[in-house]
């Protein structure tokens, strides 16, 4: 009942500028994100399993290594079309993660710039649950192109994280981008656990495909929906590499941007940094910190939690909430000066729905019965999302991996403050004060390391997709992360020679 009256009320209360232009290229990731995490806490009685991730309790005897002979080189991408010359390699197409329900996962693969033969191995997940890695990660992020407004040409991403890794986009699950399934009712049955068995399954037969990348340093970086994804791919590796007939992914660290890691802490987090941040009254806070129970055990949202939840969704509905300070996407591209162009999505969009396009990348080969979207239109519900991955982090920490945490400090969907709250819970003590970090003789935002190594940087002047809003900041991060080197916490290092 309460539920329904909440309905209602939204419905009249969101003003119809929160449906842009952007709206006709598809849902945006952090849309996404919100009302799967609102559908999480408003539905109590919702079907998600929202149990601890454990690899134990999975059967992975089906793991199937296929022969991947001769595949390596028929991916090979020549050349995308209208992208400028580059020297590094580029491969795409499909590695199969399930055969018997014909379930295929697409993967878009960059060599390093430099020394590819020794730099590590990244893999880059997006979140949603059901957006792009290909979309938001290669395209908009990290990856070495960005498509300009015509939709049909691309230019070179100075800050391209190829030029520290060699760098792996995957579409994962089924029913993102052009990874499929030809069991259809695979996309009503998507949901942690299973995403979890697969990105493995395509992990060690992508090796199989790629073998010179065995034995490298390998790790996982993503943001979002990620920060349930990442650590739970880990945690499955770590289990897995511990039955050496297995193949043995030599996983060394994850690190996690603007991540969803407990949603209770990640719920509360978000209402303070908009009050902090000028968007909502103290009031409307107070209400929600007062009636809101976002706890899993917790029953239900009252009246009075929903009210405050309104009047919070009231403000922030015309607001780009990746990116509190950045314009949103009308009709025309933006002359505002931003790193990135708020009607990006659309461009990506034309882009990779492009025949020739698809063509080129390997893509969509079985004539995939609905066209690419940034975030899935296609997938149902979602079976299981855990309420925390602090138990992993905890686990993975212990395990000795690199892990970092990272925060674009403009984000309004998961804040800097959510992270705090989050990371809290891990109970480890800082091993240093919090001490701003710089690059250019800038700040580029705030460090601080606890127990264990555990690094949590705060990236400034950055919204939800960090590499997107701050392209030189990112690549610094990510340098220093694969090198295991702290931030500089004195000012006069600048990007090219701060690492040797
Ligand atoms: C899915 O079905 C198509 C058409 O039959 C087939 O070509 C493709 O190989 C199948 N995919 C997988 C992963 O089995
Ligand atoms: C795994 O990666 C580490 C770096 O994290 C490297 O030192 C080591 O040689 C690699 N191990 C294997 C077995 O390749
Ligand atoms: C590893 O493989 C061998 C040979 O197939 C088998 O005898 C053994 O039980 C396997 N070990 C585990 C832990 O699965
Ligand atoms: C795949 O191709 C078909 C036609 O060739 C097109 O209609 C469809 O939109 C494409 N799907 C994707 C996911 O790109
Ligand atoms: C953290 O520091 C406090 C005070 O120095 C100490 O009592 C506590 O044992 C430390 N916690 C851990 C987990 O080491
Ligand atoms: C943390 O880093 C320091 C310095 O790099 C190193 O000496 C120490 O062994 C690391 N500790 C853990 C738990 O990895
Ligand atoms: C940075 O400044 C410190 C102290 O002023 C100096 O010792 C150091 O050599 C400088 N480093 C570089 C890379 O210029």
């Amino acid at each position: 009942m309460r539920l329904k009256i909440a309905l209602i009320l939204m419905l009249t209360l969101v003003p119809s500028s929160f449906f842009t232009a952007a709206e006709k290229s598809g849902k945006k990731q952090t849309e996404v994100l919100y009302n799967f995490c609102m559908g999480k806490v408003r539905e109590k009685n919702s079907k998600i399993d929202t149990r601890d991730f454990n690899p134990a309790s999975i059967d992975f005897g089906g793991v199937e290594i296929s022969t991947q002979k001769g595949e390596k080189e028929n991916d090979r991408i020549k050349r995308l079309p209208g992208q400028p010359e580059v020297e590094f390699k580029q491969y795409g197409g499909y590695v199969t993660v399930d055969r018997s329900a014909g379930r295929a996962y697409y993967y878009y693969f960059v060599e390093a710039h430099h020394a590819p033969q020794s730099l590590p191995l990244l893999l880059w997940l997006n979140g949603g649950p059901g957006c792009s890695s290909l979309g938001y990660g290669a395209m908009e992020e990290v990856g070495p192109f960005r498509v300009h407004s015509d939709a049909q040409t691309l230019y070179l991403n100075k800050f391209s994280w190829n030029q520290a890794a060699n760098v792996l986009f995957l579409e994962s699950p089924a029913g993102v981008g052009f990874s499929y399934s030809n069991r259809s009712a695979d996309l009503r049955s998507n949901g942690d656990r299973r995403s979890a068995i697969d990105n493995y399954n395509f992990l060690v037969n992508w090796l199989e495909r790629f073998p010179e990348y065995k034995d490298r340093a390998f790790y996982i970086a993503g943001e979002s929906y990620g920060g349930h994804y990442i650590p739970q791919l880990a945690q499955t590796i770590l289990y897995n590499n511990q039955n050496l007939n297995n193949t043995i992914i030599n996983l060394s660290g994850i690190i996690i941007g603007n991540p969803t890691i407990n949603d209770e802490t990640d719920a509360k987090g978000m209402y303070e940094y908009y009050e902090s941040h000028a968007i909502i009254s103290k009031q409307t806070l107070n209400r929600v910190l007062r009636y809101c129970d976002f706890t899993d055990s917790g029953n239900g949202l009252s009246t009075q939690c929903l009210i405050g939840m309104l009047e919070s969704e009231r403000n922030t509905a015309a607001l780009d909430i990746y990116n509190i300070y950045a314009p949103t996407c009308n009709t025309s591209p933006s002359s505002q000066a931003v790193n990135i162009d708020p009607c990006i999505d659309q461009y990506v969009h034309t882009y990779l729905n492009r025949p020739e396009v698809q063509q080129a990348l390997h893509a969509n080969i079985t004539k995939i019965p609905y066209d690419w979207q940034a975030c899935s239109k296609v997938i149902g519900e979602w079976q299981d999302s855990p309420s925390t991955v602090i138990p992993h982090l905890k686990d993975l920490i212990a395990a000795g991996l690199r892990v970092w945490i990272y925060s674009g400090d403009l984000d309004g969907i998961v804040p800097v403050t959510s992270t705090k709250l989050s990371i809290q819970l891990l109970k480890l003590n800082h091993t240093t004060p919090w001490l701003p970090w710089y690059l250019d003789d800038q700040v580029g935002g705030y460090t601080q390391i606890y127990e264990g190594n555990l690094t949590f940087t705060t990236v400034r002047g950055a919204g939800h997709q960090v590499p997107s809003y701050q392209p030189s900041r990112a690549l610094f991060l990510i340098k220093h992360f694969l090198n295991g080197k702290h931030l500089p916490t004195s000012r006069n290092l600048t990007l090219f020679s701060s690492i040797s």
